[in-house]
């Protein structure tokens, strides 16, 4: 709901209040965002006196002597008069900064929200918008702030739309799409960052004073830093903030010299200067944001809603993802069609239900080096084409999917002789290279046009349930001329062109791709429903990386999959049941040769499937939490409704530890009872059969246990011993090291 009681406006949430007001000289400040208040009167009394003097800071006049811009709590802040801390608007006319001073000048608030840029979440009965239109007269400027409450989910949205009333070109420089003070508090900032197979680890940066900025020049959101980051106090208030955009962007957290805390987020200021003629406005992304006093665990739960709920669409939006397997770390670009079929016959008998064809089934791409553009089916390879192919594939009963990276271009290509001009590049330097390729220039609508074209004729031509969008390399060289907004408009042109392609091809399930998580953001998400996490799918590495990921984003939009062992990345040996156990906390697949598996593994995938089937509307549709017992074991557990799978998850086997692993759940209810059942694994004999006992099993223990959420909760259910070295019978846990084990728990 949004209420404006002069001079408050009151934004408030089922849990949340963000106060603002409009100040006696004009100005819009912030007053407060927090925990829910419920009586309007009660604001007042929120508010500073006021009646503090600094030393060597500027006011705003003799009559505000008082009024200390580098001070107050703003909902927007342009540099050059009194505020020194970081701006969220730089404006620039004729070479001189403009120096705006924005004044309130008029507001609307309506249900539902008006189409924003990039990409809108959608609307519905619980949503409204208030739009608070400030001004500067001396420079002809006039910004909309906006602010669309969900208030059923704790979240806020917020953006800018910058408009030039001026007779001139004026230049943004800086656009913000959200600016946060926080009157005082000792912060840490939680940042989601990596690198290529090793995205998303979670940082924590002890805010002191100064400034600390996460961001990406990639051109891309970026493995490096995530739009995500969470602000939490040492009294377990939590801030969480996403943007809706998947180029490069910037937020910064800065404690100033009076222990203010300001954040912001948006675009980010890097090779950004866009030009905005008269009468032109610009419209920034949209910012996320939710607010919990109860950690940013309960601001993650959040956020995984609203994703869920409001920026993931489509016909596949509620649908349970299909369980796939890629040949992609099977075969590489190793494949003829009869190996693509073997392994579709070993994906039936697993319970396996989408089949995709990787990279490499177009002609000329027998390796990295060439075709990319020229997207036509390679009839050598694959006789009678794709729809062949696929043919036999649906035949067997699967769905077939298909790869693309219709961003990129080889050099070594048909489309790149024809059309050099569609190369990212500057006229006078040869471009960088990065896995033998160059970006296509998407602001040029006659490649959008190409790729339409070309992507059409590709997926009408079979029967296709399923796409994979890859990107395999980071933007540079950024054209002349205007470049300031080049990469920008990129993300413009990319956006219009998924927007085509999805609405043209409803039914398709997409999958985004950028080397693994190279552009995991809410921008791509509203256009694909799923996003593949890491090209690294090693089990130990995955904890990080998926833990991370499901801070901000929802279990179904997260895809991982069960590889070989030892594993392609990091070459860790594993046992495949534990390698499932942490990929079924996502969208599951299959990304190994599965004719190479010994029978027992292949026993396994079946029953992993069909554990996977049984509670795939919790592990897709459930809210993720974790909990950390020691460096050496974690818990976590995916919620939906009356049931939770909980995970235990160990790094390196403790030998004679002496004791018993207990089961947590954190969030039971103290007065419900709970069926607790553990899911029963194959054991290989291979792997154990020389200790004494194991030949006995083949199976792992059975465990089942009726508690009460009081124990769930304080002390922990006993687990059953594990094999730490002495010892053995049926009731015995082996999880050796990288081990795991997955537990059904039900309210009763
Ligand atoms: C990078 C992706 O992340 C991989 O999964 C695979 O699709 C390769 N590209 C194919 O080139």
């Amino acid at each position: 709901m949004i209420r404006f009681t002069a001079p408050y406006f009151h934004l408030s949430t089922a849990g949340t209040s963000y106060v603002m007001k409009i100040s006696e000289q004009g100005f819009l400040e912030h007053v407060c965002y927090g925990v829910g208040i419920e009586n309007d009167e009660h604001i007042p009394l929120l508010e500073e006196s006021g009646r503090i003097r600094l030393g060597t800071v500027p006011y705003t006049d003799e009559q505000h002597q008082t009024v200390f811009p580098d001070n107050i709590l703003a909902e927007i802040a342009s540099a050059g008069r009194g505020d020194f801390r970081s701006s969220s608007i730089e404006l620039w006319k004729d070479g001189s900064m403009l120096l705006p001073e924005f004044l309130y000048e008029s507001f609307r608030i309506f249900e539902g929200k008006s189409a924003s840029f990039p990409a809108s979440a959608l609307a519905d009965r619980t949503v409204s918008t208030l739009e608070i239109t400030l001004s500067d007269a001396a420079c002809s400027i006039a910004v909309i702030l906006r602010y669309t409450v969900y208030e059923e989910d704790d979240v806020i949205l917020r953006s800018m739309r910058i408009e030039n009333r001026a007779g001139g070109k004026v230049e943004i420089r800086r656009s913000s799409s959200l600016l946060l003070d926080i009157p005082f508090g000792d912060y840490t900032l939680y940042s989601y960052d990596g690198a290529w197979a090793r995205e998303r680890h979670e940082t924590a940066h002890v805010l002191k004073s100064g400034m600390t900025v996460i961001d990406s020049k990639l051109g891309i959101s970026g493995n490096e830093h995530n739009p995500l980051v969470f602000l939490e106090n040492t009294r377990g208030e939590a801030y969480g903030f996403n943007l809706i955009y998947s180029g490069n962007h910037m937020e910064t957290a800065e404690v100033s010299p009076f222990g203010r805390i300001r954040v912001t987020a948006g675009m980010n200021v890097y090779a950004f200067q866009w030009n905005l003629g008269p009468a032109e406005a610009f419209e920034t992304p949209e910012a996320v944001m939710t607010y919990s006093p109860s950690g940013r665990q309960c601001a993650s739960a959040n956020f995984q809603n609203f994703v869920r709920k409001f920026i993931i669409r489509g016909r596949w939006k509620d649908k349970e993802r299909p369980v796939l397997v890629n040949n992609w770390e099977a075969t590489y670009f190793d494949f003829t069609g009869e190996k693509l079929l073997r392994l579709a016959d070993e994906a039936v008998s697993g319970g396996i239900e989408l089949f995709v064809l990787d990279d490499g089934w177009f002609r000329g791409r027998r390796d990295d080096t060439s075709s990319l553009g020229d997207w036509e089916p390679d009839e050598d390879r694959l006789p009678g084409g794709l729809k062949a192919l696929a043919d036999k594939i649906t035949a067997k009963g699967l769905m077939f999917g298909l790869w693309v990276e219709p961003e990129m271009i080889s050099r070594n290509s048909l489309l790149f002789s024809r059309h050099p001009e569609w190369v990212v590049r500057r006229k006078e330097r040869e471009p960088l290279v990065c896995r033998h390729q160059y970006v296509l220039d998407l602001t040029k609508k006659e490649v959008r046009d190409y790729l339409f074209e070309k992507l059409s004729a590709v997926f009408s031509s079979c029967s296709l349930s399923y796409v994979k969008w890859d990107m395999n390399r980071t933007i540079t060289d950024y054209p002349d001329p205007d470049n300031g907004e080049f990469l920008h408009r990129y993300i413009l042109g990319l956006y219009s062109l998924l927007d085509r392609i999805t609405s043209a091809f409803p039914d398709i399930l997409f999958e985004g791709c950028a080397s693994g998580g190279n552009r995991f953001d809410l921008g791509l998400l509203c256009f694909m429903p799923q996003i593949w996490t890491s090209d690294n799918t090693d089990l130990h590495d995955r904890i990080a990386i998926q833990e991370g990921t499901l801070m901000g984003y929802p279990s179904s939009a997260m895809t991982a999959h069960v590889s070989a062992s030892p594993s392609h990345q990091c070459l860790r040996h594993s046992r495949i049941e534990s390698r499932f156990n942490i990929a079924a906390f996502s969208s599951l697949g299959y990304e190994l040769d599965l004719s190479m598996l010994c029978n027992e593994d292949r026993m396994a995938v079946k029953r992993q499937t069909a554990f996977y089937k049984a509670h795939r509307c919790t592990l897709q549709k459930g809210v993720f939490s974790k909990l950390v017992i020691s460096s050496n074991q974690r818990f976590w557990y995916m919620t939906y409704g009356k049931e939770t799978i909980a995970a235990q998850i160990q790094t390196l086997n403790e030998c004679h530890s002496g004791r018993e692993d207990r089961l947590f759940m954190p969030f039971a209810k103290d007065e419900c009872m709970y069926e607790v059942e553990a899911r029963r694994e194959i054991i290989p004999l291979c792997e154990y059969g020389t200790i004494s006992g194991v030949h006995e099993c083949g199976e792992s223990e059975r465990f089942f246990a009726l508690v009460s959420g009081r124990i769930l909760k304080h002390y922990g259910l006993p687990l059953g011993p594990q094999f730490t070295g002495n010892g053995m019978s049926p009731s015995f846990r082996l999880l050796g090291d990288f081990g795991s084990r997955l537990y059904v728990i039900r309210e009763v």
